[in-house]
């Protein structure tokens, strides 16, 4: 399912985001039933509209947007090209007059622009209000409840970064003495711009400890997402503490730090209990898990809130061949998550180069990165840090 976009205007005067565009529109295909379909949209100025208007429709005016369907009529929706790409069509709009009628309305060009986009895509569809007054009305219900879904979605809100403070108690913990204090890392973190923070309560204490955790617990001011095994005595903690959320991840004593994702379908009963137990508590539950369909279906059925998607494979990538084949299954996990209702985070081993392609996928809320941030404020510093690698998040998620 992809939108293509075209600009054929003045994008220097417009400034168009097309990759907002882009989201907006692949939200579009799939809320209004057309998932795993493909449209293209030509942006252009008022001159090529009044073109395209008198020379396929006799209307020798310039107008805000055309439709162009592959496909006429109700039996078939599109068409399936050679290599099984389901075409619905070409969507036109002006620019130019799109901006005149945003003034007019008193909104962004960007809102204008999305709603022509909903409008163009309700026709490619079969949906027309020059037919009658009874489909006029349905057309314009169907097209305020998306643009109303629509800035509500995920699609609409920029990747959030949270950050895990394990390794400043990492180097605390190597002298056995109190600096550097990982709850004043939290704090630098939020200053800078961070949405959440991260600690791993491991049972062997080896970086956080139980004094840190209360401490954040009462001192962080954004999200306070504990990761932790799914062991007795830590759920004790965990149910006690109540942290704004908990992420589960399978832990073992040699490891250096989580080598891989759950085994959610290996041990449903176990993790349902423990998630049943959190949501009595008021505690959503995320699943790390590699990006498998088998992990995604399984952490649904157990109950999970949320899956955080394994992205250590991808980062690791000997190879730019593999770490392609990598992303691609992070995207479509995550694709198949969303569908599914859950919520998508994604985290491991994400550094300053390997961020941005996983926060430009539209599906996927948040990113849990702890040790490149930790490691570069080594050099520049814990605010400065920070401050790049949300930028990097930012400029990927491209909203503003
Ligand atoms: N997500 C999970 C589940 C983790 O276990 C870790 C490591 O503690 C991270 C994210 C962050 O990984 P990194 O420190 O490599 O950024």
């Amino acid at each position: 399912m992809s939108a293509h976009f075209t600009v054929n205007c003045d994008s220097d005067h417009f400034r168009i985001n097309v990759k907002l565009l882009q989201r907006r529109a692949r939200w579009l295909l799939r809320h209004t039933g057309t998932p795993g379909h493909d449209v293209s949209v030509l942006l252009v100025d008022d001159e090529e509209i009044r073109w395209l208007n008198s020379n396929y429709r006799n209307k020798s005016e310039a107008t805000n947007v055309l439709s162009f369907p592959l496909n006429e009529g109700n039996e078939a929706l599109s068409v399936v090209d050679s290599i099984g790409v389901k075409e619905l069509g070409d969507i036109i709009i002006s620019v130019e007059t799109a901006e005149r009628e945003a003034e007019k309305l008193g909104v962004s060009l960007h809102h204008r622009l999305t709603w022509l986009l909903t409008h163009g895509l309700l026709h490619l569809q079969g949906y027309d209000h020059e037919r009658s007054e009874k489909e006029a009305l349905e057309m314009w219900d169907l097209e305020q409840k998306l643009i109303r879904q629509l800035h509500n979605s995920r699609s609409n809100q920029m990747t959030q970064l949270a950050i895990n403070v394990d390794h400043v108690a990492t180097v605390r913990n190597a002298r056995g003495i109190t600096e550097p204090d990982p709850v004043a890392a939290a704090a630098i973190c939020e200053l800078a711009g961070a949405a959440g923070i991260v600690v791993h309560l491991r049972e062997d204490r080896r970086h956080i400890n139980d004094r840190d955790v209360r401490l954040l617990r009462e001192t962080i001011k954004t999200r306070m997402n504990l990761e932790m095994g799914a062991n007795k005595k830590i759920i004790e903690i965990a149910l006690d503490l109540k942290p704004d959320m908990v992420t589960l991840v399978p832990e073992k004593r040699q490891e250096l730090t989580t080598e891989g994702g759950l085994n959610v379908s290996g041990q449903k009963k176990k993790l349902a209990r423990t998630i049943s137990r959190m949501r009595k508590a008021g505690i959503p539950v995320s699943l790390f898990i590699d990006p498998e369909a088998k992990q995604v279906k399984a952490a649904h059925a157990v109950g999970a809130t949320y899956v955080e998607l394994h992205t250590g494979r991808y980062c690791d990538a000997a190879n730019e061949t593999v770490r392609e084949e990598e992303y691609q299954l992070i995207a479509s996990a995550a694709e198949e998550a969303y569908q599914m209702g859950l919520r998508v985070n994604a985290g491991h081993g994400l550094d300053y180069q390997t961020t941005a392609r996983i926060a430009a996928l539209d599906t996927i809320e948040e990113l849990s990165i702890g040790h490149a941030i930790i490691a570069r404020a080594v050099f520049v510093g814990l605010d400065q840090a920070v401050r790049e690698m949300r930028k990097i998040v930012r400029d990927a998620s491209m909203i503003f």
